[in-house]
């Protein structure tokens, strides 16, 4: 089955300079890359993006993460891959949510690890099944930063928006 994923190389990962190991990594899988972009995380897309785990004692922590709090690297890198089976080739190469269980070859085992606070440092996020890569990918990206049509798109008009074009 053809599926897109999003992964978001989190700021860890970014301080750590590992981009290019982790890009290396998951171009085993062979699939391609139909958007990416680096993005500064507003606590709105944190919060929005981890919404399920708002009751988690370390949810807090977790949007602090994201939002680059704790390594001083305000920033992510959003990508989505897409291809056969993509979602659980990306998830194999990652490893296990928890860096500790993951096996030590995969990226979160090679690269993650825990605070003592008990957050999971993990690298990379990688959706966990084809509901939430829409969800996700929905949320992070706009159609026009796609270069493939994912889901279905309309166009409208906009009127009055406010955006930065070049001076
Ligand atoms: S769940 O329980 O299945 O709804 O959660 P899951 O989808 O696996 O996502 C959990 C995310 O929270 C991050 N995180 C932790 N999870 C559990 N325990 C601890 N201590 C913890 N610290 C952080 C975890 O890494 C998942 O985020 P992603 O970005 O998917 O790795």
């Amino acid at each position: 089955m053809i599926q897109a994923v999003l992964i978001l190389i989190k700021p860890d990962g970014l301080k750590k300079s590992l981009t290019g190991n982790i890009l290396s990594r998951l171009a085993e899988t062979k699939l391609e890359i139909v958007a990416a972009k680096m993005v500064r995380v507003s606590e709105a897309l944190a919060k929005e993006h981890y919404r399920h785990l708002k009751d988690k004692p370390f949810f807090g922590e977790l949007i602090d993460y994201l939002l680059g709090k704790l390594h001083n690297r305000k920033k992510v890198m959003a990508l989505v891959y897409w291809g056969e089976e993509a979602i659980k080739k990306c998830r194999d190469l990652a490893g296990a949510t928890n860096p500790e269980e993951a096996e030590a070859t995969s990226i979160r085992g090679s690269y993650g690890r825990i605070t003592t606070s008990g957050l999971y440092e993990n690298v990379i996020h990688v959706s966990s099944d084809i509901n939430d890569a829409e969800r996700e990918i929905k949320l992070w990206f706009n159609p026009e930063e796609i270069i493939v049509e994912l889901y279905p798109a309309k166009e409208i008009i906009a009127k009055e928006v406010k955006k930065q074009i070049w001076a």
